[in-house]
């Protein structure tokens, strides 16, 4: 299993702040798109992917959001039908189920809480996990070693906050995909690639 987090210091953080359009509702557009290049492969759910959404906006900041849909099942009983147009309505309407002191699975594999973005880092961390944070300036993602299950963090429009970015240094390796500033949604279809590269040669 490989994750993502994904930060955003202005994405809501309740379900009445997500406006029609996304670019203004705190950049949520970004998060979206970040969904969809995680999970998504053609005509197929990925079941090898966990996705963290973290998201620092108003009004209530942080909430975690995770996302590992179940896949196998029935839909509407074992598992919701997710699509690339169902995305922000399934975002919101967790956004909406937030309970204040709960970890609340809104639907199969959708949970979301109250959490800073350091400290899901560091629950992490602290299970031993290999943490990369992918950045322009990081070693080639080409050439370093990804360790078995590993977990890439990823900035949103403006980049990770520098007081965060030097903490997670501590904690994880930094690893770019190139010189070029990608979107993060760009960053995570190439991530996903050269880790399914690496699994079909049987390297990971
Ligand atoms: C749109 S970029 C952020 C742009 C921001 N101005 C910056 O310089 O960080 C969003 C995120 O994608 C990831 N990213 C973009 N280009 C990358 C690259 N060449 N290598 C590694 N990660 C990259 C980083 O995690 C970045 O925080």
């Amino acid at each position: 299993m490989r994750e993502f987090i994904y930060y955003s210091r202005t994405a809501p953080t309740s379900g009445g702040y997500v406006k029609q359009d996304l670019m203004k509702s705190g950049r949520l557009d970004i998060a979206i798109h970040s969904v969809i290049a995680a999970l998504f492969l053609s005509h197929k759910m990925r079941d090898d992917v966990k996705l963290h959404l973290v998201f620092a906006g108003a009004p209530d900041p942080t909430k975690h959001l995770e996302l590992q849909p179940v896949v196998e099942g029935k839909t509407g009983v074992d598992k919701i039908y997710l699509n690339k147009s169902n995305v922000e309505n399934i975002i919101k309407r967790m956004l909406y189920k937030h309970k204040p002191g709960e970890k609340n699975e809104v639907f199969p594999g959708y949970w979301i809480e109250k959490k800073g973005f350091l400290e899901v880092v560091k629950e992490l961390y602290a299970k031993d996990r290999n943490i990369y944070i992918l950045d322009d300036k990081g070693q080639d993602l080409r050439e370093v070693n990804i360790e078995k299950n590993p977990i890439f963090i990823l900035g949103d429009h403006i980049g990770l906050p520098s007081k965060e970015f030097k903490r997670l240094k501590q904690m994880c390796t930094p690893v770019s995909i190139g010189k070029k500033t990608y979107f993060a949604s760009h960053t995570i279809a190439v991530v996903n690639n050269e880790i399914d590269r690496r699994e079909e040669r049987g390297e990971l």
